[in-house]
């Protein structure tokens, strides 16, 4: 049976690869890793995910993490592995690996974004200690994609992903591809093995069992393709061989913990295909997932090797109108991901990359991601497949195409790609094009038919940056920049698409177009929430749009030539940190359960050109909105006459701070009162001294039809709207839903920063390697509003078992930041300690397990 063991610790790095390095021996390994051997370079004891250079926040160069640098690690093979299969395979190398066994190369491999696997059989000593090492080519200036050119997004380099290593029995299962036309499941499997599989194939039989996945099921995942490959052997194909099975369709229907046999035929390079009969389809609503389980048997009775898989049953289609799934129309609407975070570029455990799946699908409430630009990690993918985020995923490359050598790489690149992530059920379409590249019809129909005959159940698109073109893909993809705040939010199909006949999706939009700080203005981070609620509701308005992804999840370092010269694109609806921008309410509330609400403003006058508050806007997905001011009921706002017509919960305009209290306090008669009460409303906007000429003159009209004299007018409008010279009122926003309030926000004068800081995990587990928690920390008032210009010093300290992940002295920025956590290697209580100079401190408790 296959036993997978992890090779994640115990690595030594050195940023200086030397070949010395390749062939060196136990002893001068353990002399150099003791600091006693001067003629190799220093090696630090490190574990993957792994890094090869920490980095500040911001301000670095880029070209700190460029080197040749190597990993070395020592591995004991235990003499009864001897005639087995030993694979050993690099989920993420970033970006040109050799892997040597005992000083032989077991492997080489171009990509940073996709795993490979090293039969190492031959090369291992068993019985014995051997030595893996690792020469690992971090530079841009290889000839392999993403490179060539300038790339707006860093690169950063490492053994980033896990490292494992495989024993199998001689003869195996090698790739299994699973795809589902309605209930019809088919299995695609190859085995490889030795020769003598050969000999054995009459007495080889594959099982494939089905159950229920358990929410938090096992990780599925498929392994690369590697030689020996038996694809010579007899084909073999079962049309439902399980037709003698008892009820499959009942025993699908019902599957829970328990394993039910589906089908069984004899092995070789086969197809399975069965009904699985009453299974509950997979989608975003409702993400149901089996598992299916392959068994090569050997006489009936030995189980040589198993694979799990999860599945989910789906349609999924482009039509020329629109995305399909299970023959229901879904709009996409998803954000584009960067796998970045502060300071550890690509390296993550899997925890930190599955909360970002979370954090689109449950704090943003969307149904997709594109990740831009580069296959992710399993663990990602397996997270969207669980919680039912629809996935494009797309080969690595940014703008340039390189030469023949660099085609060949992409081409292989894609291969990967597809042959390791084509069992991801979420996975809806692969970017078959380098993101925003020009034209090339010989490369670009290689990339089309290669990605369909390794997958022919899924759509290619190609994202480009200019409309029309030459269109081999199946869906057009498209960035559409085109929104500026008062145009239309995206250009129609017809004005974009080189064939109306096809499908259409909007691949980004806004990123560059205004980036925003969480420390820019109000009128600048409103004007950002405003632009992505404006293509939004186009996007919806647009019948034959199949959705759009939103440029982007989370602001990013990036290269020299993007960003605002701090090596980050503001381009995010959420921080590096993953805090929420203002943007990120847009999406958030779009979502059907109430419990959304933010304003647009903290109705601090002083913020805003000539006093005035501009306009304001409840962000909710509430029924509807009441403001009171210093306690008294003012007016409720709807959604009703929103200018947003195509949003389900359109952001709702606040346009009214008086209320009745023109005929209450100042007694005016009802018709007068709501004639000043409308010229000071719209004056608001304003303020008195860049009134509109139209306004100007309604302000005349009134003052002559009412007897009033203009100073009376603006003695009003400081009274009760501008507050100019005035004592700050306080504002209370009650969002309310079926007639209850769900939830409020009130805006008084601050008197006292508070700090605030939540761990997205207090319990966290040394398995397969260490775990990581992320710590999201605001700096805010007594009524919990974020403080978006408290640029404020932080500290950290830890206890126990865990270690921060970067500085432990760092900067608000706009109110907000965060650090992260990482375990030791050790169980027990931790503590992380948060402090601010002025004495607020938050303590978060962590507890760590060691996985048996
Ligand atoms: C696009 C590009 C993205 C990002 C974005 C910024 O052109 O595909 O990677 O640079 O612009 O808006």
């Amino acid at each position: 049976m296959r036993e997978r063991i992890y090779l994640n610790n115990d690595w030594l790095f050195t940023e200086q690869f030397e070949e010395s390095l390749i062939g060196i021996d136990e002893t001068a390994l353990d002399m150099a890793a003791a600091g006693a051997e001067p003629s190799l370079p220093e090696l630090k004891k490190v574990r993957i995910p792994h890094t090869c250079k920490e980095l500040p926040f911001h301000y670095f160069d880029e070209s700190e993490y460029q080197m040749l640098c190597g990993y070395v690690r020592k591995l004991y093979i235990p003499a009864d592995w001897s005639g087995k299969c030993l694979k050993l395979t690099f989920e993420g190398a970033a970006h040109d690996a050799v892997v040597y066994v005992n000083g032989q190369e077991a492997a080489a491999h171009h990509c940073g974004y996709t795993a490979f696997t090293a039969d190492i059989s031959q090369l291992a000593e068993y019985g014995a200690e051997n030595i893996i090492t690792v020469r690992l080519d971090t530079r841009e200036s290889l000839n392999v994609p993403p490179f060539g050119f300038v790339i707006d997004y860093m690169t950063y380099g490492g053994l980033y992903r896990d490292v494992y290593l495989d024993v199998c029995e001689p003869i195996h299962l090698d790739d299994i591809f699973l795809h589902a036309d309605g209930d019809m499941l088919t299995a695609e499997v190859t085995c490889a093995g030795t020769s003598t599989f050969r000999e054995l194939l009459p007495e080889l039989t594959l099982r494939q069992y089905m159950r229920r996945a358990k929410t938090s099921g096992t990780t599925a995942r498929s392994t690369s393709i590697f030689e020996p490959r038996l694809g010579d052997a007899e084909t073999h194909t079962a049309e439902d061989p399980g037709a003698s099975l008892d009820s499959i369709a009942e025993a699908a229907g019902t599957a829970t913990s328990e394993f039910r046999l589906m089908a069984e035929i004899p092995a070789g390079n086969s197809i399975l295909k069965w009904h699985a009969g009453n299974v509950r389809k997979w989608s975003p609503a409702h993400p149901w997932l089996y598992e299916i389980r392959t068994e090569l048997v050997l006489r009936g009775e030995e189980v040589l090797d198993s694979r799990t898989i999860r599945f989910g049953f789906r349609d999924a289609e482009f039509r020329k109108d629109g995305f399909y799934l299970n023959g229901r129309k879904l709009k996409i609407r998803g954000l584009n991901r960067h796998q970045s975070y502060p300071y550890v570029g690509y390296a993550m455990p899997d925890s930190i990359q599955k909360r970002d799946a979370d954090i689109l699908k449950y704090e943003l409430g969307l149904n997709a991601v594109r990740t831009s630009h580069y296959p992710q990690s399993q663990a990602f993918l397996d997270r969207c497949d669980e919680i039912g985020l629809l996935v494009f995923t797309e080969f690595p490359g940014w703008q340039h195409i390189g030469d023949a050598d660099w085609k060949a790489q992409a081409l292989e690149n894609l291969k990967d790609m597809i042959l390791q992530y084509r069992n991801h059920t979420s996975i809806i379409l692969w970017g078959v094009r380098i993101n925003e590249s020009v034209d090339d019809e010989e490369f670009y129909a290689r990339t089309n038919s290669l990605a369909h005959a390794l997958d022919p159940t899924r759509a290619t698109g190609g994202v480009r940056c200019y409309k029309k073109g030459i269109f081999q893909e199946d869906v057009f993809t498209y960035n559409d920049f085109s929104h500026a705040g008062s145009n239309p939010g995206v250009e129609p199909k017809r004005a974009v698409t080189a064939d109306i006949s096809k499908p259409y999706l909007v691949s980004e939009y806004n990123g560059h177009m205004y980036p925003t700080k969480m420390f820019d203005s109000e009128d600048h981070r409103l004007q950002h929430a405003l632009r992505h609620a404006n293509v939004l509701d186009e996007v919806n308005a647009q019948r034959d749009i199949a959705g759009s992804f939103g440029w982007c999840m989370a602001d990013y370092n990036t290269h020299k030539d993007f960003g605002s010269g701090d090596r980050i694109c503001y381009h995010g609806v959420l921080d590096m940190f993953r805090n929420p921008k203002l943007a990120a309410s847009i999406y958030a509330s779009q979502r059907g359960n109430a419990g959304v609400l933010e304003i647009t403003s903290m109705m601090d006058i002083g913020e805003h050109p000539a006093g005035t508050l501009g306009c304001v806007y409840a962000i909710t997905n509430a029924d509807s909105v009441r403001l009171y001011k210093n306690d008294e009921f003012i007016a409720e706002f709807t959604p009703e006459g929103s200018e947003w017509k195509h949003l389900k919960h359109p952001p709702i305009l606040i346009d009214d701070y008086i209320g009745d209290q023109l005929e209450t306090k100042e007694h005016m008669p009802k018709k007068q009162a709501d004639a000043v009460k409308s010229l000071l409303n719209e004056a608001a906007k304003t303020g008195l001294y860049d009134m509109p000429k139209a306004l100007y003159a309604k302000a005349l009209t009134i003052a002559a039809r009412y007897r009033m004299k203009i100073s009376d007018a603006v003695a009003l409008y400081g009274r009760y709207v501008g507050n100019w010279g005035g004592e700050q009122a306080v504002y209370r926003f009650d969002a309310v839903q079926d007639g209850r309030v769900v939830k409020s926000v009130t805006r008084a004068p601050m008197t006292r920063i508070s700090l605030k800081a939540h761990a997205d995990r207090t319990e966290l587990t040394e398995g397969k390697s260490y775990d990581a928690a992320a710590i999201r920390i605001r700096l805010t008032d007594e009524k919990g509003n974020v403080l978006p210009f408290a640029n404020e010093p932080i500290l950290f300290e830890t206890e126990g078992p865990i270690e921060l992940i970067g500085p432990a002295v760092i900067s608000t920025q706009g109110g907000c930041t965060g650090t992260y956590v990482k375990t030791t290697g050790k169980a027990g209580d931790a503590l992380l300690r948060i402090r601010m100079q002025n004495g607020s401190t938050e303590e978060i408790r962590f507890h760590v397990t060691i996985e048996k």
